[in-house]
């Protein structure tokens, strides 16, 4: 079967310090596939690798069969194809939810979801004229969703969603990674949280550098 995010034998280190020494694991079909970890761990340092932010030291990244560290062109396809929630959300502080979303969608021609559409789903049609600042975390969150949504990714990957947000907009949170999985895009979630845990396919977590699947 071919998969959609393959990494291999992936190293990497900080100066001498090394993080991740031989990890390996493949997406194949649209699930919900945790990386669990302890603070320190990686999982920040492989989610930067997996995007075609962080070079690593050795090993390979496939998107959809595609190497994309072989060349320039190709990670930036992968940056294009890769949609990142990452912990600070990223939102561009003095734009609009809207204007925040729109970059995205003028980035990348999209035919799989509309905006409006987007908006409507994450629950955030009301809160299109706010910035940044006047949300609550669990509304970045949704935000900083909605516009990875809009990019049409092939996959999802997100930095600890779940780790400072309330118990129901954990819940939200985790009810729309099961709706983008069965709209047939995987997500890749990071965490440290067992009732995020309870929503994936599949878990890995990273220890002692390696990373295992763990069977439950
Ligand atoms: N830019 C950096 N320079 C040096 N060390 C770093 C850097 N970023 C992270 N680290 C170290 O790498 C390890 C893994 O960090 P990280 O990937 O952020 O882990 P996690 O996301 O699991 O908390 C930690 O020991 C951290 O201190
Ligand atoms: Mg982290």
């Amino acid at each position: 079967m071919n998969s959609i995010l393959k990494c291999e034998n992936i190293k990497f280190s900080y100066g001498k310090t090394e993080v991740l020494s031989d990890l390996n694991f493949s997406v194949n079909t649209p699930s919900i596939t945790g990386i669990k970890g302890p603070s320190g761990s990686g999982k920040t340092t492989l989610f930067g690798i997996l995007s075609g932010l962080l070079n690593p030291d050795a090993g390979k990244v496939y998107l959809n069969e595609i190497d994309i560290y072989k060349n320039y062109k190709n990670k930036i396809l992968a940056r294009k194809k890769i949609g990142l929630v990452f912990q600070n959300y990223n939102l561009i502080r003095e734009l609009t939810v809207f204007q925040n979303i729109q970059i995205v969608e003028d980035l990348v021609r999209n035919n799989r979801f509309k905006i409006e559409e987007i908006l409507e789903k994450m629950n955030i049609s009301d809160l299109k004229s706010r910035y940044p600042d006047q949300l609550s975390i669990g509304q970045r969150q949704r935000v900083a969703i909605a516009r990875a949504l809009c990019g049409n990714p092939s996959v999802i990957l997100a930095d600890e969603p779940t780790g400072s947000v309330d118990p129901s907009n954990k819940k939200n949170i985790l009810e729309l990674f099961l709706h983008i999985k069965k709209v047939g895009i995987p997500v890749i979630i990071s965490s440290h949280d067992q009732t995020t845990f309870e929503f994936c396919d599949k878990v890995f977590s990273i220890n002692e550098k390696l990373l295992m699947e763990e069977y439950t």
